[in-house]
């Protein structure tokens, strides 16, 4: 069955002139990308609206054919704003489901709208400016996410816990310096963002199919209208590159790993096992069988959702590998992986900032586990190096010999009988001995960077400083 826009079979009237038949109703189904580029409707007015005015500066059209354009485009935007916008597959795509309208709405004025532009250099635009806004949303979003470490670390300045390394007890810290690291990962991510950011800023419009055009168009004008720097330096490249939007959805990836870390630890801090945490039961949910649940959803979805924004990498990167200069219709495949990326890392950075905020913290839990597999012992190390004068490494061998010991007595290094230590190193003292704390062993780690309470509330104060106030 041959298709068209009317329906009746005949060819497309955008492009239609050289053919004789409509698409194969199946060709009409595979080629068309309305329902996905749909979504940049809002784009592609804004694009119109900037190339129509320059197209009017430049007496290219008529003033009045601009007045007309203008009002036209206002009252698809409405139409599109309440629902009552008619996307019509068989127009292919939202450059010219907007087009057909237009022309419904204003005539023959709407037919000079594509002068000195085709959809390549409109569909490059469009998903630039999707893309940017996109970025800005996650820029805003991780800065939400920062605010609520920032604000739960300030509570928690004093709260020891285990440091760990391999998962297994290392040296403790505290709750605090935790939170932190995350907020130093988040900030390098958002850094990531306001690169690729600034590398996109730059206007495909007037690139046109491939070559430019003859009008007289003023590609300055389109890209201050559009908010860009400036227009693209070269037409073939203008509609060809979409590594804007693979390296938009890497910094997605960066933030989603980010996330996928931070979840992860939410969900081993919050079984009983460990007892550290609780996640809200706004982020929580339950079982339909087991009428004790309470799981962390939400973080686990925090750590699936990464390997989808990892796919829409590796589609896009797969979408452009090996395409020729300049446009390719394989491009149209990109759009939504892209657009998808940017909001699922959006939604994870709010669902990430609301879980922050409501996290119930048990400080008793954290505590009780800073001290347990012999966390402090560095710091008896640490204590013979800088009261005894031993070298490091046979302070660690003493302090070996002492971990063999408590091992073998079940208990503490703290707890060994003062002459049972001393028999490691007579160096050893009692005072060495009852210094082995969490507190005090964060509290000894104040150069920068440390977790003690002193060198953490400045990191805080620094944080304020860089964010602003407080989310909520
Ligand atoms: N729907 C197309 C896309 O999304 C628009 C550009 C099509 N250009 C073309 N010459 N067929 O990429």
């Amino acid at each position: 069955m041959r298709m068209s826009e009317d329906g009746k079979g005949g060819a497309n009237r955008m492009w239609g002139g050289r053919f004789a038949e409509g698409p194969a109703e199946i060709m009409q189904r595979f080629n068309a990308s309305i329902d996905v580029d749909k979504r940049l409707a809002a784009e592609d007015i804004a694009g119109s609206r900037a190339h129509a005015s320059m197209l009017a500066a430049q007496k290219i059209i008529s003033a009045e054919d601009l007045a007309a354009i203008l009002s036209g485009l206002d009252q698809v935007e409405a139409e599109i704003a309440d629902g009552r916008f008619q996307f019509t597959e068989a127009l292919e795509d939202v450059h010219m489901n907007v087009e057909h309208r237009l022309s419904e709405l204003i005539g023959s004025a709407a037919g000079r709208l594509h002068t000195a532009r085709s959809r390549n250099d409109q569909v490059a635009t469009d998903l630039r400016l999707f893309v940017r806004a996109g970025l800005d949303r996650v820029a805003v979003s991780i800065e939400d996410w920062q605010r609520a470490l920032v604000d739960l670390a300030e509570r928690h300045v004093e709260t020891v816990m285990p440091g760990f390394t391999h998962l297994q007890p290392a040296t403790p810290v505290t709750f605090a310096h935790h939170l932190l690291a995350y907020t130093e990962m988040a900030e390098r991510d958002k850094g990531r963002v306001s690169d690729a950011r600034a590398r996109l800023n730059e206007c495909p419009l007037g690139s046109a199919a491939l070559a430019g055009t003859s009008h007289p168009i003023d590609r300055e004008a389109t890209a201050a209208a559009l908010g860009f720097d400036g227009p693209c330096r070269n037409s073939l490249d203008g509609v060809s590159a979409r590594d804007f939007a693979l390296e938009a959805v890497s910094t997605c990836v960066f933030s989603a790993l980010t996330l996928s870390r931070f979840a992860e630890e939410l969900v081993i801090f919050s079984t009983p096992q460990f007892g550290f945490l609780q996640c809200s039961e706004s982020f929580s949910t339950g079982s339909s069988i087991m009428p004790q649940k309470r799981n962390p959803d939400a973080a686990e979805l925090l750590r699936g959702k990464a390997g989808g924004v990892l796919g829409a990498f590796t589609t896009l990167a797969m979408n452009v590998k090996g395409l020729p200069l300049a446009y390719s219709k394989d491009m149209q495949e990109g759009k939504e992986p892209a657009m998808n990326a940017l909001e699922t890392a959006e939604d994870c950075l709010q669902i990430a900032a609301g879980m922050t905020a409501e996290l119930i913290v048990r400080p008793e839990r954290m505590a009780a586990a800073a001290g347990v597999g012999h966390a402090t012992a560095v710091d008896l190390a640490d204590a013979l190096v800088r009261e005894a004068g031993v070298p490091f490494r046979d302070a660690h061998h003493i302090v070996g010999r002492l971990v063999a010991m408590a091992e073998a007595e079940g208990c503490a290094i703290s707890e060994l009988p003062l002459e049972k230590a001393q028999s490691a190193s007579a160096a050893i003292t009692a005072e060495m001995l009852d210094a082995l704390t969490p507190s005090a062993s964060v509290a000894y780690r104040s150069h920068i960077g440390g977790p003690a309470p002193s060198g953490v509330r400045a990191e805080i104060a620094r944080w304020r400083k860089r964010l602003g106030a407080g989310a909520q």
